[in-house]
């Protein structure tokens, strides 16, 4: 099968926009840098990469007979939100257990932002204590088996969509897009960047772009502070996605490029390259990235370009997969 073969349910605008950031090119001094927009890719609840991952859920979601959707995520997981935002657009409801992934001291860190929205689009929120991690955990099970219990039909979404048979298809997808919107610009985007976590967009986009005329770096950064987890999980993903959609052959262990450096020592804890990447976006370019994802993302785009490491010639394109409103449990960092 190819990516064009898989049945996709359209919650997006159509493709995200890209352009260029000139303040921070000039800034940087060395590659054009240039932004593909996940944050404004639809009009469901400020959109964001798990939007484009649903697509190809919701097919399968619907064919189950499901009416409920059951997925987990931090307290301010933006996949929780996303998912909420789908329920809601599809007429179904959403059950989502929402973890302390994060030891974060803001009072307000269970009640702004992801959660809030998570709540005003009508899903029931369940406030769970355990800590970060993207496995399977008893408290989905539960949510599961207590949608059976009361007579639904759950249809279970892990964390990030990722470690879903069908995870890796949104970003697959994404890739297909970036070919098709380079012809159109007259541009080839040689490095990616990308945030990776749970891994299925980064791993979509490996899949995706193997399949394709023309080389190019696609180079995660590890948001995690897992790195060895993330870097296993983005190569299963990717490795069961390209044969998902048809690669005719293996992926090279050169092709899945993780890098580490940026996340600090946990997950959701910005360190200072985080903030010096938030306020140089939005000084120079106005574009706001949080400091859970891309801002870790971003500082790792800046270091990268600064060495030299991305030459100068370069044109990379950093993939902003939304997550502003965690933005908000953030505020002591910016007063
Ligand atoms: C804003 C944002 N950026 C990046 C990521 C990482 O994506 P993934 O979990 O697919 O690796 C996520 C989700 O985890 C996210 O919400």
């Amino acid at each position: 099968m190819a990516i064009t073969d898989f049945e996709r349910y359209p919650l997006t605008f159509g493709p995200s926009p890209i352009h260029t950031l000139p303040r921070l090119t000039q800034h940087l001094g060395g590659a054009t840098i240039w932004a593909k927009r996940e944050d404004v890719n639809s009009g469901l609840a400020y959109g964001g990469n798990k939007t484009r991952k649903l697509e190809y859920l919701v097919p399968d979601a619907i064919a189950s007979g499901a009416d409920t959707l059951v997925s987990i995520g931090g307290y301010q997981s933006n996949h929780t939100r996303q998912v909420a935002a789908v329920a809601a657009k599809i007429g179904m409801k959403a059950v989502l257990v929402q973890e302390n992934w994060v030891d974060w001291p803001d009072s307000v860190n269970d009640r702004v932002g992801n959660i809030m929205l998570s709540r005003i689009m009508g899903a029931e929120v369940r406030l769970d204590p355990a800590g970060f991690g993207i496995g399977i955990k008893s408290s989905w099970e539960k949510a599961l088996e207590d949608v059976k219990a009361r007579g639904g039909t759950p249809y279970a979404i892990p964390a990030g969509a990722s470690d879903h048979r069908l995870g890796g298809l949104g970003f697959a997808n994404w890739a297909y897009e970036v070919e098709r919107q380079e012809r159109e610009l007259g541009v080839f985007f040689d490095t990616i960047v990308v945030c990776s976590v749970t891994g299925s967009t980064h791993a979509g986009m490996i899949a995706g772009f193997a399949g394709q005329e023309r080389p190019r770096r696609v180079i995660g950064i590890d948001a995690s502070a897992k790195i060895r987890e993330t870097r296993d999980q983005v190569a299963r993903i990717a490795r069961n996605t390209a044969a998902l959609i048809g690669l005719e052959r293996e992926l090279r262990d050169d092709e899945i490029t993780v890098l580490e450096g940026w996340a600090g020592d946990l997950y959701g804890i910005p360190v200072e390259s985080t903030l010096d990447a938030i306020r140089l976006t939005g000084r120079l370019e106005g574009m706001i990235i949080d400091p859970v994802y891309e801002g870790k993302s971003m500082a790792g785009l800046i270091e990268l370009v600064t060495s030299g490491d991305i030459p100068a010639g370069s044109n990379v394109l950093y993939a902003h997969l939304g997550g502003q409103p965690a933005i908000n449990a953030y505020s002591a960092l910016f007063r």
